[in-house]
């Protein structure tokens, strides 16, 4: 039977980001789909992340954890790095859901949320489910305010002019 979406407060809020209830249901199974994918024999911490696109499709990761302890990987960078592969660019993503087994939901790490900017707008909403389903909605940009993204740089075009200051 698939996971069905509990009354939360904060479940509403998806909606006025421009996702429909029917992708916020699939958001919500899939991202717990890909928990059960996890490799965390050393944690023992299972996440699961799905990236909603443009073109309805929906890619997903889980963190894959390493005995070598730093060399493991969080769900959001296994699952948007993969969308990145398969050819979404920024602007191709609608929505990120990750989904653990505690209660409050956890939400992406620093570095993820780095990662997420570089490929996200600072309105993609980050859907966050608890190990009941029920869901904190934030921004990227509430997630991570004020912050570094590949716009801050310098062109080509200004490097390639001398203007660094
Ligand atoms: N983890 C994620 O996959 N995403 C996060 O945003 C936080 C942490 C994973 C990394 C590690 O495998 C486990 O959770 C415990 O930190």
């Amino acid at each position: 039977m698939s996971a069905q979406i509990k009354g939360h407060s904060r479940h509403d809020t998806a909606l006025i980001y421009g996702l429909s209830a029917s992708e916020v249901q699939r958001l919500l199974e899939t991202c717990i789909e890909a928990k059960a994918k996890a490799y965390c024999p050393y944690s023992h911490f299972r996440v699961g992340c799905s990236v909603l696109l443009t073109n309805g499709n929906v890619v997903q990761g889980a963190n894959v954890e390493n005995a070598a302890y730093p060399v493991g990987t969080c769900a959001e960078r296994v699952a948007l790095g993969t969308a990145v592969v398969q050819g979404a660019k920024k602007g191709d993503i609608r929505a990120i859901a990750v989904a653990t087994d505690i209660s409050p939901p956890a939400s992406p790490c620093g570095m993820c949320r780095q990662f997420i900017r570089e490929f996200c707008e600072l309105n993609t909403p980050v859907l966050m489910y608890d190990k009941d389903g029920k869901s904190t909605v934030l921004t990227l940009e509430q997630l991570l305010p004020m912050s570094f993204g590949p716009e801050k740089l310098l062109t080509t075009e200004e490097l390639a002019n001398g203007v660094s200051q």
